[in-house]
């Protein structure tokens, strides 16, 4: 395609002959979006797709069944070829072309005398996007971008326009209204910048947070945050953001999903800048991808920035190789929230497979956990690790074995969050344990426990 030389109009269709070649799936496309303008419409085809038929039936189109003739295009305002047969799309466009009739042949831009844009409806609104036939995926692409940024309120904004325009028809001249409408738009609509940000916060350190992460904070206008996110991470946040806490605390109530969903749309929605900050990878048990879907659903423009996960994070800098040689082949990462003790997890399947487990939110059902591995042919003597507020000043790891760590731990009171890790390569921890050097940064924070507590009950 040489020039854009495209003229764009938006045409009055609504009660006027538009004439379809074809009956396949293409063409039902390019009826429904006929119907949505009320045209009045006819179809050609010797055979149809069953849905061509029941709009037939429920008189919402007129059907000649038969093959394409010449005279059958006559007072038509626009046809569409949509066959698969290209002689007959080339016979159409060549007829249509003689008589005048504004022609398209669905994907053949040599054989069009207009385009079809990438269209987004909002009310009164209508935005077409053009590529000049050249590429319709980009076309959808700009016109999604486009609606994405599309002011929440923008059709009555129009309306508003509309009926003041009404009022002032008859005192003003045409320039004077330009002006005035012209000064009015600019004043109320901008395009919407409003978007989401989904950031994993890191295991419990801030030094862990990564640095798109920070960056992601500090541009926030809001921040939507769980719980066990380090004040030092929030502190990221410009003076202007607000922090808004929306996690849950054991034995508290908290902010239903729903309700979070809905903060994030309404704030987005109203051009905010919305950082969802949660902890650890905000995909690895942590909603993050329900989050995403609800917003895909709703056409808000989103991102995800990963974070190091506390399985990973807080076995790592603990010291706790999760997959060793001649230790581990493998890890599984799983959660105990949702076991039952019945057998909704396949434990004989997860004892066979020798790998190290990786368990979240584990701990009230370290009990059943055990007992359902040694039933399963688990040894007693495997080790385990309890590893509560990992990576922080207060982080205190107790090692034992599956066999006895319910018993041992009775008179000890663990503080949540803990992650629970069973499997050979504690050995290897064990024999490291000594020799890691503790980050100094975390000496200044002595709560709790103090620093870096570890012990080991396994005899
Ligand atoms: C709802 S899950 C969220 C996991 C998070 N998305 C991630 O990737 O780490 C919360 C669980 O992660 C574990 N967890 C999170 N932070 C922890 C930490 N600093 N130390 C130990 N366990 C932690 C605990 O098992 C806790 O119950």
């Amino acid at each position: 395609m040489d020039q854009n030389n495209l003229l764009p109009i938006f045409l009055k269709v609504k009660n006027q002959p538009c004439l379809i070649v074809g009956g396949g799936k293409i063409a039902y496309q390019k009826i429904k979006q006929l119907i949505a303008c009320k045209a009045d419409i006819s179809v050609i085809s010797k055979e149809c797709i069953n849905e061509i038929e029941e709009l037939y039936k429920d008189d919402k189109i007129k059907l000649i069944k038969s093959r394409y003739y010449k005279k059958y295009i006559n007072g038509y305002k626009l046809i569409i070829s949509a066959t698969s047969d290209n002689k007959v799309n080339k016979q159409v466009y060549s007829d249509a072309e003689k008589l005048r009739i504004p022609v398209n042949i669905v994907d053949e831009p040599e054989l069009c005398s207009y385009y079809f844009g990438s269209v987004h409806s909002q009310g009164s609104l209508k935005v077409a996007v053009s590529t000049n036939g050249e590429s319709p995926s980009a076309g959808k692409r700009i016109r999604d971008l486009i609606a994405s940024s599309m002011p929440n309120k923008i059709d009555s904004i129009i309306n508003r326009f509309n009926q003041l325009r009404k009022k002032l028809k008859l005192n003003m001249s045409y320039y004077d209204k330009k002006i005035f409408f012209g000064n009015l738009a600019k004043k109320h609509i901008s395009f919407n910048k409003g978007r989401v940000v989904i950031v994993g916060a890191g295991p419990g350190s801030p030094d862990l947070l990564t640095l798109k992460a920070a960056e992601s904070i500090s541009n926030a206008d809001i921040i939507l945050y769980d719980a066990l996110i380090h004040p030092d991470i929030l502190s990221l946040g410009s003076k202007k953001c607000k922090k808004i806490f929306v996690g849950k605390r054991s034995g508290e109530s908290c902010i239903k999903q729903n309700a979070i969903n809905e903060m994030m749309k309404d704030f987005a929605k109203s051009g905010k800048i919305v950082v969802r900050l949660k902890g650890g990878d905000p995909f690895v048990f942590g909603r993050g991808g329900e989050e995403a879907i609800f917003l895909r659903n709703h056409q808000i423009p989103f991102n995800i920035i990963p974070g190091i996960s506390s399985g990973i994070g807080v076995a790592t800098q603990t010291g706790i190789p999760l997959t060793h040689r001649g230790y581990s082949k493998g890890v599984l990462f799983l959660t105990g929230h949702q076991y039952d003790g019945n057998n909704n997890i396949d434990w004989d399947l997860v004892s066979k497979l020798n790998t190290t487990l990786v368990i979240y939110m584990g701990y009230k059902k370290l009990n059943k956990i055990v007992s359902a591995l040694i039933k399963s042919g688990k040894d007693p003597k495997t080790p385990i690790g309890l590893i509560e507020k990992g990576t922080t000043a207060q982080q205190r790891v107790t090692i034992g074995n599956i066999g006895s760590i319910n018993e041992k731990i009775k008179t000890m009171k663990l503080e949540t969050p803990i992650m629970i890790i069973i499997g050979d390569v504690l050995n290897i921890y064990k024999y490291l344990k000594d020799n890691i050097e503790i980050d100094p940064t975390l000496y200044s924070d002595t709560n709790n426990f103090g620093i870096h507590q570890i012990q080991d009950i396994s005899n």
